[in-house]
């Protein structure tokens, strides 16, 4: 996927990569406020996301509007040239919303009801919640429609992000009109959702409900029907909203931070992408995950597939530790900068953080900030100047893109399908799953498009589709055609197991794929907790076998050394003929079981093999190197080194960071970031 560098939105008169992060004065006396510019000055802090939560600063009661701090901000800001992300203030309502209409407070499955005090206590379907909201943003938007600070629209906050999903009476009557829309008529609904199982068959519309808690598994439809429904009723309020600004400001682009990650499930951001000018995303390590920096790659990667190739913004991530999982870790040294400049690598232009100043006070005091509570004499804030500088440094990088000759399948709907209840096996984790294909290419610093099925895969010699439980037939379809035209396909156990609307595709495992594998699994063989089966090369394997039948010209690599199915296929390959007019064969694996690592490892290493597929720059391991294409063929190799070894690149050009020659290959000491402008 190459995106090209056109003239695509950005935020307005931000120079170079832009560097800030929310900012938050209305928890701030007059002097720290004053103060707050002076020390962005020294950071180099270009752009800021401003009044994200200021609802009830802006409109302390209703109808009153209390502009000044606002005006003041903006001003200062704007003198300082610092740029503002304005947001709509919407992301929570004020407490005098909520008393005066707690029908616009969002409920469980299990009815109850979350109460302000907190913050997102709103339910995205209600018409009163949505008619403020409304009221709002245009009031904002009038406001500062030609602030010369105004750079960029930030909707809302990380939609959906604690109330994914609303099971109110309000939601009951959207996911209906919802429904309507999709179905037409009450029978298509019925067909889809095979309401004749279990005595469910609905006689109009009005019966239907959300799946709210019942006495066992709800309908498998109506839960995927209803998480399309809640990411599309969220995107329904982002547009809202959206057109509000578009109208008042023609010329502002307008976004919202995504949270495309291995940890947010419910938004369909494929689907989002088309709506927003400029993707932006939001990311937090996992402080339990000792391999967190690959995460973080992955999340990356993600998000430039959402942003269809086109350079995005980091709108948050941290400078040290989080507050909000169990134990949160300092972030050691070096790591803040090598996280900022893995995300460039793969395709950010902006560099940002939740937040500007640690805040004294409420829930996130204890989470790191730009400015920490200490003040200036401290590692976290020479980490912000330090940054600030970098950044500068590699300005030239902005615009240009990454280029990927792997693509990893991934799947809102498939996500939500495989880890549906009443499932062959319940401990089966999507994320992890795609993860644990994403750490074996980026072991090999393979460089990876995160991309849908229905993406253009034309441009790749690899095609990785783990676990894509739920596709449509053209999805199907466009894996095979990748095949066709030459691409290795690896496809993975619990595959193409059921139709869009979640009906298993019949004849035989996994339906949408087979012919493409040349396999038919006859039946599915989930393990027991702790139970694990071997295969003939001495991998181990776990969670999941399947009994697989193979069609002629079908080989099988690896089989069962062990267990119920031992002998049967275990991991399997097809040379799939060139499409008619030509070109180079293709081929179509299959592995119908969870291997360790280093047995991923092993099957990876062979389809990339094959492919002809490796590292653009052979590096050591722990060593990532991620090369972003300038339009006017100019190219830079962004390097991290996560180890604590300095090495050497066999490359040649210019380095930016420490603004050196590197004639004689380019030097990376352990912990650094480097980038080359290659010669
Ligand atoms: C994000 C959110 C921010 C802040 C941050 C803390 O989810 O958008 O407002 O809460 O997390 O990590």
């Amino acid at each position: 996927m190459t995106a090209q560098p056109t003239d695509r939105p950005w935020p307005l008169g931000v120079e170079g990569l832009a560097y800030g992060g929310d900012y938050n004065p209305e928890q701030w006396p007059q002097s720290v406020r004053v103060e707050d510019v002076a020390l962005m000055q020294e950071a180099g802090v270009s752009l800021v996301s401003v009044a994200i939560f200021s609802w009830a600063q802006i409109e302390p009661r209703p109808g009153t509007l209390e502009w000044g701090w606002l005006d003041e901000t903006l001003d200062r800001l704007h003198a300082g040239g610092v740029q503002v992300a304005l947001a709509t203030a919407t992301a929570s309502p004020p407490p005098w919303l909520a008393h005066q209409h707690p029908e616009i407070l969002p409920v469980l499955a299990d009815g109850t009801v979350l109460w302000p005090g907190g913050r997102q206590h709103y339910r995205v379907a209600s018409p009163v919640y949505r008619e403020h909201a409304l009221r709002l943003t245009r009031l904002v938007a009038e406001r500062y429609r030609d602030h010369p600070a105004l750079a960029l629209w930030h909707v809302d906050n990380e939609l959906g992000c604690h109330v994914p999903h609303d099971h109110s009476d309000d939601a009951a009557a959207a996911f209906r009109r919802w429904l309507e829309a999709r179905y037409g008529d009450v029978e298509a609904l019925n067909a889809a959702w095979g309401t004749a199982f279990w005595s469910q068959r609905y006689d109009s519309f009005d019966e239907v409900l959300p799946p709210r808690s019942a006495p066992t598994f709800a309908n498998p439809t109506q839960q995927l029907d209803f998480a399309r429904y809640s990411s599309d009723a969220w995107l329904e309020h982002y547009r809202a909203l959206r057109d509000v600004l578009r109208e008042v400001t023609p010329g502002v682009p307008t976004t919202t931070n995504l949270m495309a990650s291995t940890r947010t499930k419910w938004l369909d951001y494929f689907s989002w992408a088309g709506d927003l000018d400029i993707i932006a995303n939001d990311h937090y390590l996992d402080a339990a995950d000792p391999e967190d920096h690959v995460e973080l790659a992955f999340s990356a990667d993600l998000t430039r597939g959402i942003a269809a190739g086109r350079p995005w913004i980091l709108m948050e991530h941290s400078t040290s530790a989080v507050n909000w999982q169990p134990r949160n870790r300092t972030k050691r040294p070096g790591e803040m900068l090598r996280n900022s400049f893995q995300h460039v690598a793969r395709g950010a232009d902006a560099v940002m953080f939740f937040q500007w100043r640690q805040s004294a006070a409420g829930a996130e005091k204890f989470h790191s900030a730009m400015l920490p509570h200490g003040g200036t004499d401290t590692d976290v804030w020479r980490n912000t100047v330090e940054l600030g500088r970098t950044l500068k440094a590699v300005a030239e990088l902005r615009g240009s893109t990454v280029r990927a000759r792997v693509a990893l399948l991934f799947s809102y709907p498939a996500w939500w399908g495989a880890e549906l209840d009443s499932h062959p096996t319940n401990v089966l984790s999507y994320p992890a799953t795609v993860l644990a294909h994403y750490r074996a290419l980026w072991r090999r610093g393979v460089t990876v498009d995160v991309v849908e099925p229905s993406a253009d895969l034309s441009g790749y010699d690899v095609v990785v589709a783990p676990t894509l439980y739920l596709l449509s037939d053209d999805e199907a379809a466009n894996v095979a055609a990748a095949a066709a035209r030459g691409a290795s396909v690896l496809v993975t156990y619990f595959s193409g197991i059921a139709d869009e609307h979640d009906h298993v595709r019949l004849g035989g495992y996994p339906g949408a794929f087979r012919d493409l594998l040349g396999v038919r699994t006859e039946e599915f063989w989930a393990l027991g907790e702790g139970q694990t089966v071997t295969l003939d090369d001495g991998t181990s394997a776990d969670l999941w076998t399947e009994k697989v039948h193979l069609a002629e010209g079908t080989e099988a690599v690896r089989t069962f050394a062990d267990g119920d199915l031992a002998g049967g296929p275990a991991l399997t390959r097809r040379t799939v003929p060139a499409a008619a007019g030509g070109g180079r064969d293709g081929a179509a694996w299959y592995l119908a079981t969870r291997v360790d690592a280093d047995g991923l490892q092993a099957v990876t290493d062979a389809v990339l093999a094959e492919a002809g597929v490796r590292a653009d720059v052979p590096a050591a391991p722990g060593v990532e190197v991620v090369r972003r294409h300038g339009a006017d063929g100019r190219s830079w190799l962004v390097v991290l080194n996560h180890t604590g070894d300095g090495v050497r690149l066999p490359v040649t050009g210019h380095e930016l960071v420490t603004g050196t020659p590197a004639g004689d290959g380019l030097v990376v000491p352990a912990g650094a970031v480097r980038v080359l402008r290659e010669s």
